[in-house]
Order: C-alpha cells, then sequence, then structure tokens
C-alpha cells in the first residue's frame, strides 16, 4: 500500500516489521546519525540487486511499520518480491537486516587523551556535585539504547525548562568510560551515589596527593552499577582526611602537580575524569585546575574548568574571584587551562527579573559560553535522598534530558 507524501519525491509506504528489528533500526540509524527511511531505503536498494533472497527472518508478531521511500522504489521491490516468491513483509525485514549487517553498531568515540573536566566553583551549594554526577551519568550511558536529550536551538528562549517535545530527542548513550572523582572532604558526590566515605585510617586521594599512598589508588574505586551504565561508571570516593589536604600539601615539592601525579596511573582506563571540587579556593583548587590544563598534543576545549553558577546576583562576585585565581597560574606557571563553559544551575524564571537578566548576563560573557541550563526541578533532590544516580532514578526527568544535553555539549 503506498500514499503520495505530502511536499517532496518520496511516498508514504504501509507494511509491516517485527517490533525488535523496528527498534534496533531506530537505534542503528540514531547512531548513525540518519532517517531510519534513508536507511530502509538503502536496505531495500541492496535487496533488490541481490541475485537471490538471503535467509529467512523470524517476522512473528510483525505490526503496522510506515516510512517514506523515494517514488517508484516500493511498486520495484513489490514486482521483486513476487518474482522471488516472498512475502512483502519478509523482502522488507531482510531488507532491514541486510542495512544492519552493512551497517555495524558504531565504535564510541574516545578521545586520545583522557579528559579531565574539573566542575568547580568556591561558592557554596550551586550545585557543583549534582552537576557532576549528571554529566558524567550522561557521558557514560549505553550506546546501544536511546535517551531522551534536551536539542533546543536556544538557550534562553526556551526558558530554562524546555517542556516541549519538540526539543526532545531520542539519542544514543555516548558509552564512554568515566571516573567521578570526590574531591570533596564533605564526601557529597560519594553519599549521593550510595557510596561509603573511606575511613580515615586507610588509604586515600589525600595520601597519594602528599606522596604517602598506603596501597593503589585504583583499590579505592567504586563502580556505580545500574544497567545504563554497564559498568562504565566509577567513583572514587571522598575521604573526611581530605579538611587536611591544604595542610598535608604545603609540604609537598611541586604540589599544584599534586592531582595529576596521583590519578595519571588511573588515565589509562578511562576516557573522562570528573573532579568534583570543594567550594573553597584553597591549594586543593590549584591542584584540581592545574590537572585540567591543556596538555602537549591536546586540543583546546577537551579539558579544563566547568563552572557551575547560579542566577542570582551574589554568584558573579564568586565567578570573578574564582577566574582571578584560575587566570593566574596559568600566569605563574604559564599553563593553559581552558574553561569549558559556564552551568546555569537551580534556574527557575518564575523568579522573575533577578534570574532571567541574571542568566542574560552570564549568556552576555560570551566567552566561556553557557554551556547547560538546568532547572530547579524536585527529581534532583529525590535522587539525592534516595541516594541513586539521577540518571538511573529518573532518566526521562527535564533535568536528565539537560544532563545529557549538557554532556554533548562539552
Ligand atoms: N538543578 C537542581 N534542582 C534542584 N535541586 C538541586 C539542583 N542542583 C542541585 N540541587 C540541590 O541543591 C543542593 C546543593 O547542590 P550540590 O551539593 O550539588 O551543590 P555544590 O555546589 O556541590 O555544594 P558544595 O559547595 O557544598 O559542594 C543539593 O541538595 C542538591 O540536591
Ligand atoms: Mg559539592
Amino acid at each position: 500500500m503506498s500514499l503520495p507524501a505530502p511536499s517532496n519525491d518520496r511516498e508514504k509506504v504501509v507494511s509491516k516489521l517485527p517490533g525488535w528489528l523496528r527498534q534496533n533500526l531506530k537505534i542503528r540509524a540514531a547512531q548513525y546519525g540518519i532517517e531510519i527511511q534513508t536507511a530502509v531505503e538503502q536496505g531495500i536498494a541492496h535487496w533488490c540487486k541481490l541475485a537471490s533472497s538471503p535467509a529467512a527472518i523470524d517476522t512473528a508478531g510483525a505490526d503496522s511499520f510506515s516510512t517514506f521511500l523515494p517514488l517508484g522504489q516500493w511498486d520495484e521491490f513489490r514486482s521483486l518480491t513476487t518474482d522471488r516468491r516472498v512475502s512483502l513483509i519478509q523482502g522488507l525485514a531482510q531488507s532491514v537486516q541486510l542495512w544492519l549487517d552493512a551497517n555495524p553498531a558504531p565504535d564510541v568515540a574516545r578521545p586520545a587523551i583522557t579528559r579531565r573536566i574539573i566542575v568547580c566553583n568556591q561558592k557554596g551549594g550551586v550545585g557543583k556535585t549534582a552537576i557532576t554526577a549528571g554529566t558524567g551519568e550522561a557521558m557514560a550511558e549505553d550506546p546501544e539504547t536511546l535517551h531522551p536529550v534536551r536539542v533546543a536551538k536556544q538557550l534562553i528562549a526556551a526558558g530554562g525548562e524546555a517542556e516541549s517535545s519538540l526539543d526532545v530527542e531520542k539519542l544514543p548513550g555516548l558509552g564512554l568510560r568515566v571516573l567521578l572523582v570526590d574531591f570533596d572532604p564533605q564526601c557529597h558526590l560519594t553519599n549521593q551515589l550510595g557510596a561509603a566515605p573511606l575511613p580515615i585510617t586507610g588509604d586515600s586521594l589525600t595520601n597519594h596527593m602528599a606522596s604517602d599512598p598506603k596501597g593503589d589508588l585504583r583499590d579505592l574505586i567504586v563502580s556505580i552499577d545500574d544497567d545504563a551504565f554497564g559498568g562504565r561508571l566509577h567513583l572514587l570516593p571522598a575521604c573526611n582526611d581530605a579538611f587536611l589536604l591544604d595542610v598535608r600539601l604545603s609540604a609537598v615539592r611541586a604540589r599544584e602537580a599534586a592531582l595529576e601525579r596521583a590519578l595519571a596511573p588511573l588515565e589509562a582506563d578511562y576516557d573522562v575524569i570528573l573532579v568534583d571540587c570543594p567550594p573553597s579556593l584553597g591549594l586543593s583548587m590549584d591542584a584540581a585546575a592545574y590537572y585540567g590544563r591543556r596538555r602537549d598534543s591536546e586540543k583546546p576545549g577537551q579539558s579544563g574548568a566547568l563552572i557551575v553558577v547560579q542566577a542570582e546576583d551574589s554568584s558573579a562576585d564568586a565567578y570573578e574571584l574564582l577566574t582571578t585565581q584560575i587566570d593566574d597560574l596559568r600566569a605563574d606557571l604559564g599553563v593553559d587551562i581552558d574553561y569549558l563553559g559556564i552551568v546555569v544551575n537551580l534556574y527557575d524564571s518564575r523568579r522573575g527579573y533577578i534570574a532571567t537578566s541574571s542568566l542574560q548576563g552570564w549568556v552576555d560573557i560570551k566567552d566561556p559560553r553557557v554551556v547547560g541550563l538546568i532547572g530547579d526541578l524536585k527529581e534532583q533532590k529525590e535522587a539525592v535522598r534516595v541516594k541513586q544516580p539521577l540518571l538511573s532514578y529518573a532518566p526521562k526527568s527535564q533535568q536528565a534530558i539537560g544532563m545529557r544535553a549538557l554532556a554533548r555539549e562539552i
């Protein structure tokens, strides 16, 4: 059955496909960033060129499937199925399977150098920990599954909470191997993900940074287990001993490089390392910023500082202090530390002019640009309360959708 398609040179065709095949087609087309109709067109063209039909496919339970094909392709296909004595449904299923076989799942795009993302702001409670976790979760999601992602073109026009389904696209997960480093003695990230802070009598990141390790840092890492992350999301928990980090670092040679020395042995196991910084500007922040510096042969914008702010006036002063410290470090040590962007968190346009005008203020900075706008929504607080990753607790929430957009933006 075919219907003329409105306004182009394709016609609508309606047939049937088994659900599993339709799902595979949908995911694979999204992985290649092409439309389903293009994949079906290629599969049918391939099928038509074969000398005989390939192995039969189990089409039990096939149900309605429609797409748009170039004019005439379906008629040619139909007459060939008659010649080859297969049903249209069987022929279509074979065509789709041919396309899948010719276009295997693409490999995950891994960075050549492990990306180091330093999530910072000495202002407390702006959402550094929430953004570290959400971004890391989004980066680790399963590439063989589609997840809703906000694709609003205009951050501000969307008003912070893009409700329209038009603004949401289903995309494959990024499938990266992610290490979240809880670099805050408050242990919030550790607690929020349901892990236990490291006992103060044992080994810790602080010990490794102070050149006083008690074992292999790898042994302290825990996996955040959820099907969506497939064992790719790991956490280096914090320990209360980090409250003394600045004191212990003061005795260490080349202390800016202390975090780098400690984490370097882990880098081969990860595509991305995200560091959740404490709300302070001490030596530990220097070490974190230094760890995010651009390395030789690393492209700009891969590693660096991701600054979390709120849309309110007091955030602006904090921002000045932070960027001054990072700029000083750049100048003193002669290193490049890139700004990966500003995330405006806890945004609520209902707060009126203060919120909208200060969001505009962040956007006007332009460099770094605003790379994420996350609303003040209940799911984040709920996820923290139940100690679950946001993207597994509420994977379809506006917040999760925004975290995925942020992960792709940086
Ligand atoms: N987008 C959001 N919507 C709702 N609640 C949020 C959001 N982001 C963070 N929160 C909540 O706000 C509180 C502070 O967030 P978070 O701990 O991430 O901030 P922080 O900057 O890491 O704080 P600190 O400076 O203490 O490390 C937490 O209770 C968190 O659950
Ligand atoms: Mg925090």
